[in-house]
């Protein structure tokens, strides 16, 4: 059985440079209220990946109420310092987070391991550079830390490209290599949490809980209110929950439940 009470709260795509202070302000009481086990934060930071944003991103981490697992999107890499994003795209990050973006990161408590891994890349073979890449090195590591965990723990992959999009999103594409991550990580993995697209909501994929988080605080919508996701997790259940802007502060829009038999999840 997992922690009774295990409570991860989702964060994604600040956007520092394009955020919105009071409602920054907002979240970080409402998270205070839910008092959550951990932060999960989903990347994209920053806008442009300034100086002046990462500093901004790292006094808001600062004041989370609980340990935060932090990976890098898209954003978080110098897009128009197009000298720095080839020589020295990681060079901010490491200075304002101090994790290297190569390697994943990993927070492990009482009934939960969560592992976080950098699917930002600084080109790619197509037109789009935004789109990420989940790569086989990477779904080794990512292997290795779930093995490692109690049977019984709570297994969180945390990444900014989606593994699992809706009609809305469809456009956007999944994670490159996305295929190969669902079938490595099936049965070895519990709950992938991700953003990037700006849209909450979440659902099933080859028996995983993928649960996509919104803008949590930028004015950079994508047809929907700002949100982040709370996740509730006690032994065989798990809940989603999608909190969104209502105005004057973030309010329960949507609530999925799901179930696990033999390391499979479904939709109750
Ligand atoms: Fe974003
Ligand atoms: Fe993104």
């Amino acid at each position: 059985m997992t922690t009774p009470g295990l409570r991860i709260a989702q964060i994604s795509d600040l956007h520092f440079g394009r955020h919105l202070p009071a409602m920054a302000e907002a979240l970080l009481a409402d998270l205070a209220a839910v008092a959550p086990s951990m932060v999960a934060v989903c990347g994209d930071l920053t806008q442009t990946a300034r100086e002046a944003e990462f500093r901004a991103a790292r006094a808001f981490l600062d004041q989370l109420p609980a340990p935060a697992l932090v990976v890098p999107g898209n954003h978080d890499l110098p897009g128009w310092e197009v000298w720095s994003r080839f020589t020295s795209p990681w060079r901010r990050w490491r200075h304002h987070l101090g994790t290297d973006p190569y390697r994943p990161v990993v927070l492990t408590m009482d009934g939960l391991a969560a592992v976080g891994v950098n699917t930002a890349r600084r080109w790619g073979p197509h037109p789009d550079w935004s789109r990420g890449r989940i790569d086989a090195r990477q779904l080794v590591a990512i292997g290795a830390e779930f093995d490692r965990a109690p049977v019984a723990d709570l297994r969180v992959l945390i990444a900014h490209h989606p593994f699992l999009l809706t009609e809305a999103g469809l456009h956007r594409g999944l994670v490159g290599r996305a295929p190969l991550a669902l079938r490595r990580l099936r049965r070895k993995a519990d709950l992938l949490l991700g953003g990037h697209i700006h849209l909450g909501y979440s659902g099933v994929v080859d028996g995983l809980v993928v649960a996509q988080s919104g803008t949590a605080f930028s004015d950079r919508l994508k047809g929907e209110p700002n949100s982040y996701n709370l996740v509730e997790a006690d032994g065989d259940r798990l809940a989603v929950t999608v909190r969104r802007w209502g105005g004057a502060r973030f309010d329960t829009h949507d609530r999925r439940e799901y179930t696990r038999t033999e390391r499979q999840w479904s939709a109750l």
